[in-house]
């Protein structure tokens, strides 16, 4: 039995539960292929799986699968059958998300419609911060907020994994984009293309009288009554963070208001990731490193990304 380094868990709890241990290498089955995974990132998922929060889908006394990791880059190590997207030694990248995870971890086997070409113009660092955090952002923005260009736009949350890619692709599509972060993050908003910027510790943007065709939260830190504040009478409002008074409230306010406030869950796809793939080779949107750290520390980075501050994406990388 071949063997390879991962970073496991078999019980549900916090990121000291996780330890490095060696296990089966994955073998490619029909239609998919074995990556060998150069880089990987920590999403807020992670933690959210490994706490025992996702129990239902996740097993509901223990993990049915060990190894957590959504996002990774690397290089195709082996095909399946029917396989015929990808050949040996293609770069990729991809989110796994839907299909068991297994990032934190030297080899992956990946159906090959969660795969894309890694884009070319990227390390595979950069690439593996990109995959979850951007479709989400894209799909909040194109299939909930319908954005329009011309249209103002505000990101809550703007300095995040999700909301860096959201500031960058509303302004690829035409917004005019306000971001709101923290004091230190506010040259680096503006850097990734922000036309305004709130500073969250100074001002609070549901209450300064401004209003927008589309909010696009990341954070959920108000209440649904304070977001209507800042939204036009026929704005929309998307959040990644779900807002469980928007489970009832949602669809009552958008039955009887022309405001929309909507909860989003993002469906990974393979052409939403060609879709990312192409603005990033375009260079309308780049992917943000906060820190990366090597396998054997992915307790350290999920610890980090808990705290819910990261500038952009927590990266792991491999040899
Ligand atoms: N629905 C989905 O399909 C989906 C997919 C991906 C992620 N998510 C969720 O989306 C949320 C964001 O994910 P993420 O990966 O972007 O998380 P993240 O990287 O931890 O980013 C969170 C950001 O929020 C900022 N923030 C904290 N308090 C704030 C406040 N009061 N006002 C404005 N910004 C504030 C932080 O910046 P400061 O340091 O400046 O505070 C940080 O940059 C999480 O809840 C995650 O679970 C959902």
């Amino acid at each position: 039995m071949d063997e390879m380094k991962a970073v496991i868990y078999t019980k549900y709890g916090k990121p000291d539960m996780l330890q490095l241990a060696d296990v089966e290498k994955p073998t490619a089955k029909s239609g998919e292929a074995v990556v060998k995974i150069r880089a990987t990132a920590v999403n807020q998922a992670d933690n959210h799986v490994l706490s025992g929060m996702l129990r239902y889908s996740t097993g509901l006394f223990k993990p049915k699968q060990q190894i957590l990791g959504s996002d990774i880059a690397g290089v195709v190590e082996a095909v399946g059958e029917n396989v015929t997207q990808f050949r040996v030694g293609d770069e990729v990248f991809g989110d796994l998300s839907a299909h068991g995870r297994g990032g934190f971890a030297e080899y992956v086997a990946a159906p090959e419609s969660a795969l894309g070409l890694k884009p070319a113009n990227l390390s595979f660092a950069e690439a593996a911060a990109v995959p979850m955090t951007a479709v989400t952002a894209l799909q909040g923005l194109r299939d909930k907020g319908q954005i329009q260009p011309g249209q103002q736009v505000l990101i809550n949350g703007a300095s995040g994994g999700v909301g860096t890619f959201a500031v960058q692709i509303a302004k690829a599509w035409g917004g005019v984009v306000t971001a709101v972060v923290s004091t230190r993050k506010m040259e680096m908003a503006r850097a990734i293309g922000a036309d305004h910027v709130i500073d969250y510790t100074q001002e609070d943007f549901t209450r300064n009288g401004r209003r927008y065709d589309l909010i696009f939260d990341t954070v959920g830190n108000h209440a649904v009554a304070e977001y209507r504040q800042a939204l036009k009478p026929d704005g929309r409002f998307v959040t990644s963070a779900f807002l469980p008074a928007l489970v009832i409230q949602g669809p009552w306010l958008s039955l009887t208001n022309r405001q929309k406030m909507l909860n989003m869950l993002a469906k990974p796809n393979q052409k939403d990731l060609v879709a990312i793939k192409e603005l990033l080779e375009a260079n309308q949107v780049r992917p943000l490193m906060d820190r990366c750290y090597p396998l054997p520390e992915v307790p350290e980075a999920l610890r980090y990304m808990a705290e819910g501050h990261a500038r952009g994406k927590v990266v792991i990388t491999l040899l």
